[in-house]
């Protein structure tokens, strides 16, 4: 009897069906509630008191700058704006500027700069794991392993207790081979708001250096917990700690151009041969990728930094946003000692202490909506809306 030898050839319909990315979804199921006092304190977008999420002035003065004076819209190449990325250079790496070591180029987003970050890795090292405390931005796993590399998760975060486990993240960065990755929140860590602290940050540079790990940055809020200089503590730490850092960084929240996808990648080696060599890596996997980045929102952006009046007023919007995010921060600590420890986080982010059936009962009975992790934007509602958020979560809270 013959057996069947052949194999079906398989077709699109053959795919599995995804799980759609949460907040993305988020977002989605948000806008088709018909509820008019419904609550987005989903997705990270910042907010206004009245509940809007405005075009900086300065951003629009740029934008009429450029569409009067842009004269060719021709390629720039893998590395996109180039002027863009070196007037990064002070703001992001502050006294490392000058240091030739460092290369960057414009990205697509800080999630393109992550993307790119991992992909130059794995091309040097495909054995590499990569050091990820939980939670996390749930979208950095997927990017890990969309180049192959294995994430090992450690708990960086007690959900009960608002803190830290610092403890044990040390241990498990201490387990790190030469070579494998420690992917570092810079500020504002997405999603629960606990930073470390200066001297933890320098505990874990004293690690991650001993180990031979490569700090990985994800600075993607720069100027949203304690002003861009202070922010960037970090980032500067790990160069100048370690010989080799990657740093991904975002303009899409300090510039508020979301949807511009604005970002930049540092690579930090030895060397600057050694620097120049991995540059031509990430050029090569860029063009495979998305060949250049978008041009409108980084060109944006370099008109305001390249003109010291315009990144003047940038810093005074940038800095009304920082206000408000920890005037709202202050106003929620203060309604409940349960909620207190969100007057001590940094940045849009805090986790609340409660179960998926209790965010999910949020959603249907108070029209609120926040990731099912308890993870809720505290600038994602108006002024107005405050109170009945706050009231609605406390009564959560007590059962
Ligand atoms: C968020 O965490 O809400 C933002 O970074 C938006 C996103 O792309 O997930």
């Amino acid at each position: 009897m013959l057996t069947e030898t052949k194999t079906k050839a398989r077709g699109l319909a053959d795919l599995p069906p995804v799980v759609n990315d949460s907040l993305l979804a988020l977002i989605a199921l948000h806008e088709a509630d018909p509820r008019e006092h419904k609550i987005d304190v989903g997705v990270g977008v910042y907010r206004d008191g009245q509940g809007n999420t405005p075009i900086l002035k300065v951003m629009k003065e740029a934008e009429q700058r450029l569409l009067d004076t842009q004269k060719t819209k021709s390629y720039l190449g893998s590395a996109g704006d180039k002027r863009f990325a070196e007037l990064l250079r002070p703001i992001v790496l502050g006294p490392h500027a000058k240091d030739d070591r460092i290369r960057g180029l414009q990205t697509p987003g800080g999630c393109g700069a992550l993307r790119l970050g991992f992909e130059l890795i794995a091309c040097v090292n495909s054995e590499a794991r990569v050091f990820l405390g939980t939670p996390s931005w749930p979208n950095h796993a997927p990017i890990i392993h969309a180049v192959r590399l294995e994430a090992v998760e450690y708990p960086y975060y007690e959900r009960g207790q608002a803190t830290l486990r610092f403890e044990d993240m040390i241990a498990a960065l201490d387990t790190g081979r030469p070579g494998d990755v420690a992917l570092l929140h810079g500020c504002c860590h997405n999603p629960t708001g606990a930073d470390l602290s200066e001297d933890q940050w320098r505990e874990t540079a004293r690690v991650v250096s001993e180990r031979g790990l490569i700090p990985l940055v994800d600075i993607a809020y720069q100027g949203f917990a304690r002003g861009l200089e202070k922010d960037a503590f970090g980032v500067r730490l790990m160069l100048d700690t370690c010989e080799e850092v990657i740093v991904a960084q975002s303009c899409d929240k300090n510039f508020s151009c979301y949807r511009d996808r604005v970002g930049s990648l540092f690579v930090k080696t030895g060397s600057k041969e050694a620097t120049d060599t991995a540059m031509g890596h990430v050029f090569q996997r860029a063009r495979e990728m998305w060949s250049m980045p978008p041009d409108h929102g980084a060109a944006c952006a370099h008109i305001i930094l390249d003109d010291p009046e315009l990144k003047a007023r940038w810093l005074v919007e940038l800095n009304a946003m920082r206000d408000r995010i920890n005037s709202v921060r202050q106003r929620i600590a203060a309604a409940d000692p349960r909620l207190a420890f969100i007057g001590r986080q940094f940045g849009m982010f805090s986790m609340l202490p409660l179960s998926k059936e209790q965010v999910l009962k949020l959603r249907d009975d108070e029209a609120i909506y926040m990731a099912d992790s308890g993870r809720f934007n505290v600038v994602g509602m108006g002024d107005h809306q405050i109170d009945r958020f706050i009231a609605a979560v406390v009564e959560a809270l007590n059962g």
